[in-house]
């Protein structure tokens, strides 16, 4: 199998070695699972000054980054036939495992648009399929939420996490959060992990890790705990 392509744009791609080296995601990268492009747009810049920012026209604090930079070092990234491009900005949908789930069965390759503390010229979101947003509130650049969709998106690509029930079992993916884990010493500063637990008995393990994950979706998560209660009905719908 081809492995999956990343390309950022990004004016600070050393941030990235933040995520290359080491891990899950250093070792799929090291492995060939996925691939990691930078592209700096000051390098495509053909003024003395490598200049990517201009002031606004119409006035106003702070720069906008230019489109040329952008545009040129854009069309120097090779095409795959899957390819999805992504603008990061506090603008665009909220990101959700859904998400992360489609470009890495849908995609083989994610284009990302990073900017820093400056806004785009209106012009690049034409470039963009999507815009994305990693939630409602403001970073200095786009890099740690292309990071972000990164890691998220290697983790589910086949071969990068090693058991394949560690996947299956999984939070978002079936709308309930995580049961409580426990692992040796028995007790721990006098907390004891629960009887249920030690008991060996299979069955009652599932039962009380299921009553677990549904007592704290509903506390916690009241909009997932809604969510599921709603696809519950619906499967069951469906199987009558
Ligand atoms: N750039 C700045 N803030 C951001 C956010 N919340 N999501 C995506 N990109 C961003």
């Amino acid at each position: 199998m081809n492995s999956y392509r990343f390309d950022v744009l990004s004016l600070l791609p050393k941030s990235f070695s933040a995520m290359t080296e080491l891990g899950v995601i250093g070792r799929a990268l090291n492995k060939g699972i996925a691939e990691l492009h930078l592209h700096n747009p000051r390098d495509f810049t053909k003024d003395n000054y490598h200049k990517v920012d201009d002031e606004p026209y119409g006035g106003g604090a702070g720069m906008v980054l230019k489109p040329e930079p952008i545009f040129t070092a854009f069309e120097n990234i090779p095409t795959y036939k899957r390819r999805k491009v992504l603008m990061m900005t506090p603008q665009g949908n909220v990101l959700a495992q859904k998400d992360l789930l489609r470009w890495s069965e849908n995609n083989d390759q994610l284009v990302f648009l990073c900017g820093q503390y400056e806004g785009f010229d209106e012009r690049i979101r034409t470039l963009a399929d999507e815009e994305v947003s990693v939630g409602d509130f403001v970073l200095t650049g786009g890099e740690l939420a292309a990071m972000t969709i990164i890691n998220g998106v290697i983790r589910l690509l086949p071969g990068a996490i090693g058991a394949a029930e560690s996947l299956i079992e999984e939070s978002f993916s079936d709308l309930l959060l995580e049961h409580p884990h426990y692992t040796r010493p028995a007790e721990f500063c006098g907390m004891r992990v629960p009887q249920v637990l030690r008991s060996g008995d299979h069955g009652e393990i599932a039962k009380w890790r299921q009553e677990k994950r549904i007592e704290r979706t509903k506390k916690r998560r009241p909009d997932l705990y809604r969510r599921w209660i709603e696809n519950d009905q619906s499967t069951e719908e469906e199987n009558d």
